[in-house]
């Protein structure tokens, strides 16, 4: 055979094997084999050196021809391997999380998170929209500018978790959601119809009806001439619409430092429907949160002008009434991710 079809057979049969090649390995072994040390190619070559200068030039031009050729089969090869290889991984490492399997349940949102979602509707039915705030908190949103100072008493109730942050007791996990009241009023003029659900943090010991983090959901009205029949009529209306039209509201005076008056709002127990029993004490009610006109002070140190302005504001806990509407016991069940419990909601 000459040396032209020679060359040809070993284009021919050297770009078959590199197409060939089913993965990288494969392909750097086709690849030694056609173009490597041991190759005919490489034999042809050696061969150079038998020939006369001219025959030299033009044989060794169509060596290194067919040497690039394969070379750039390999290459493009190389590529096509790799895409190959790469989508036949992800194909493996997909994971199915639609999958369900008999015998094992779906999971689904925590009771206080759906409790949350359906206060936010019920509210957001009424007009009001949704806003959030930081769970850390500087000690004037929490405490100053809601008519708290330093000294106030009504800080030791809520016994603070302060961080290590700023200066001294300067920085903390906010004990309630009412600075979102101030961060709503610094963020946006009147009207205001605002909501503010969110997490608490107290230095509590967890009891049946305490926990040290829990969820609060507050609420502000500011526009002009806001009266209590206003507030008293919004925290009824929500009452009936969340808990039924059984359940009713009721206001007793009481004191808060951001708002004056004030007032505690009770519900109707929702285990003797107003009967009396052990849970609601005889009474019949049910302590759910505070509530009051927007104290004159807190407006001002949002430079609202309490001529002008007027509010009310409440605020309760979400897992106290995920507890009254689904008579839970003990609250510390909402966090103890039994599925017992947890299947049922
Ligand atoms: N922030 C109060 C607490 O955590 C609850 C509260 C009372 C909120 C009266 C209010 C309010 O907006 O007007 O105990």
């Amino acid at each position: 055979m000459d040396s032209t079809a020679e060359l040809d057979d070993i284009a021919v049969e050297g770009s078959a094997r590199l197409l060939a090649a089913g993965s990288l390995p494969e392909l750097r072994a086709a690849e030694a084999e056609a173009t490597g040390k041991r190759s005919a190619l490489a034999g042809l070559h050696a061969g150079l050196a038998r020939l006369e200068p001219d025959a030299r030039r033009e044989a060794g031009r169509a060596i290194n021809e067919v040497r690039q050729r394969l070379a750039a089969i390999a290459t493009d090869r190389a590529a096509e391997l790799t895409r190959i290889e790469r989508d036949a991984r992800m194909v493996a490492d997909r994971l199915d999380l639609s999958e369900v399997l008999p015998g094992l349940r779906r999971g689904h949102l925590n009771l206080v998170t759906q409790t949350r979602q359906e206060l936010e509707d019920v509210f957001m039915g009424m007009g009001f929209s949704v806003a959030e705030g930081p769970e850390v908190e500087t000690d004037w949103h929490n405490f100053e500018a809601l008519n708290m100072p330093k000294a106030h008493p009504a800080r030791s109730g809520q016994d603070s978790l302060y961080l290590d942050w700023g200066g001294p007791e300067s920085t903390l996990l906010r004990t309630q959601t009412s600075p979102v009241q101030i961060r709503v009023m610094e963020s946006q003029p009147p009207p205001i119809y605002s909501i503010m659900p969110g997490r608490v943090y107290r230095k509590d010991t967890p009891d049946a009806r305490h926990t040290p983090s829990f969820s609060q959901i507050e609420g502000l009205v500011v526009d002009r001439d806001i009266t209590f029949g206003h507030l008293a009529g919004t925290i009824n209306t929500f009452t009936q619409a969340y808990f039924g039209a059984n359940i009713n509201s009721r206001l007793r005076p009481a004191y808060f430092p951001f708002t004056e008056p004030s007032a505690e709002f009770e519900i109707t127990c929702t285990i003797c429907e107003g009967e009396g029993c052990r849970t609601c004490s005889g009474t019949g009610w049910i302590e759910l949160g505070g509530c009051g006109l927007v104290h004159p002070n807190v407006l001002k140190s949002v430079r609202l002008d309490p001529e002008e302005w007027s509010g009310f504001a409440f605020g309760f806990g979400i897992d106290r009434c995920a507890q009254m509407r689904h008579g839970l016991a003990d609250m510390r069940t909402l966090a103890d991710n039994d599925i017992r419990l947890i299947s049922q909601f």
